[in-house]
């Protein structure tokens, strides 16, 4: 038999390969991938063939151990399924085993609650893409060309090669999720009331208190009548369920471009309840998000008509709500995923 008829024939009886008991599967490894198995004695074999075979048997030769393997793994866990005799009856009903359940990562965790706060206010949930063009992360939003404003967000610009976009540069990885409220009001007609969660990316050196990566919720409301009061309702309501009833909000004057006024939102500290510490730098007051009226240049640069309609938006960094929630002093903790870390972290540490 020359190599190749070897290989068929093998092929064949890995794909026949069944056992009824794990000392079955574990004899079926020795005799395919054990030191002298067929397979091991196969790639031996492989060694001694001229260039032109092992052209064409090599890759057909690394299927045949892939598929040894995939079928030992299948196997494997098929016989484990099988209950032994003394374990009585099978019960399918049976809870499975987890020997060590998950839970979820608590930047999910907080994320989730943030946007439950604004659903319960009916608020929908929005998502748009990570790559992001030029007119819905900053032109759209009433950032002009080399305006500095942009510099605010320093930008991670997306190439794809020489001639793929045209050379246009037009394409950076988002810096904020307001490109997805443009989205939803390109597309939609008043009201809105949208919540868009996602990562985002800004070129910022990472340390203990920044990275290249995060999280934000960013929140828009548009309708008739819309008004600057209802922005500081609303988001007073969400600081009181997010932090406990007795938290209070502030407004700070501020500047974006795409909201007129702007102002930033700090929260009575939690931690000192105002009488100053180390996290409020002794101030009383923790930074939480930015916010504003929606400028009317955006609802009309996104074909909603600013003499009918009004509206506020506001945003704010998960890490940074994280951070409050739970007092995590180094913002790297959450991205090493370090298991001694993640699993201190639990829904039922929320609820409780
Ligand atoms: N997009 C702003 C940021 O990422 C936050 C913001 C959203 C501010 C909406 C005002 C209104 O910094």
């Amino acid at each position: 038999m020359n190599l190749l008829q070897r290989v068929e024939a093998l092929e064949a009886e890995i794909e026949a390969a069944s056992a009824a008991s794990p000392e079955e599967v574990e004899r079926f490894r020795v005799a395919m991938l054990g030191r002298n198995g067929q397979v091991t004695t196969l790639f031996e074999a492989f060694r001694q063939v001229s260039p032109e075979e092992k052209r064409q048997l090599g890759q057909r030769l690394n299927q045949l151990k892939q598929a040894a393997q995939a079928r030992w793994e299948a196997m494997k866990t098929a016989s484990a399924a099988v209950p032994a005799a003394s374990d009585g009856p099978a019960d399918p009903t049976r809870p499975a085993a987890l020997d060590r359940p998950g839970s979820l990562h608590p930047i999910s965790l907080v994320r989730d609650r943030i946007v439950d706060v604004f659903a319960r206010l009916g608020y929908t949930v929005s998502q748009g893409p990570e790559v992001e063009d030029d007119r819905h992360n900053f032109s759209a939003l009433n950032f002009p060309p080399d305006h500095p404003a942009r510099d605010m967000q320093d930008t991670f610009f997306v190439s794809l090669g020489p001639g793929e976009d045209g050379g246009k540069g037009d394409l950076a990885l988002r810096t904020h999720t307001s490109s997805v409220q443009v989205r939803v009001m390109e597309r939609s007609k008043p009201p809105i009331r949208t919540v868009s969660p996602g990562r985002v990316y800004r070129n910022e050196a990472i340390s203990a208190r920044a990275h290249c990566m995060f999280h934000q919720v960013e929140g828009l409301y548009v309708d008739k009548g819309v008004s600057f009061a209802e922005l500081k309702g609303t988001l007073d309501h969400f600081a009181k369920r997010m932090f406990g009833p007795d938290v209070a909000i502030r407004l700070r004057p501020s500047y974006f471009p795409f909201t007129e006024p702007s102002a930033e939102v700090d929260m009575s500290c939690t931690v000192c309840a105002g009488k100053g510490c180390n996290l409020c730098k002794h101030s009383g007051w923790v930074e939480i998000m930015g916010c504003g009226m929606v400028d009317p240049a955006v609802l009309a640069n996104c074909g909603i008509d600013p003499a009918v309609y009004s509206g506020f938006a506001f945003g704010m960094g998960v890490e940074r709500i994280a951070q409050l929630l739970y007092r995590v002093p180094d913002l790297r903790l959450y991205w090493e995923n370090d298991v001694r870390f993640l699993e201190q972290f639990s829904v039922d540490a929320f609820r409780g």
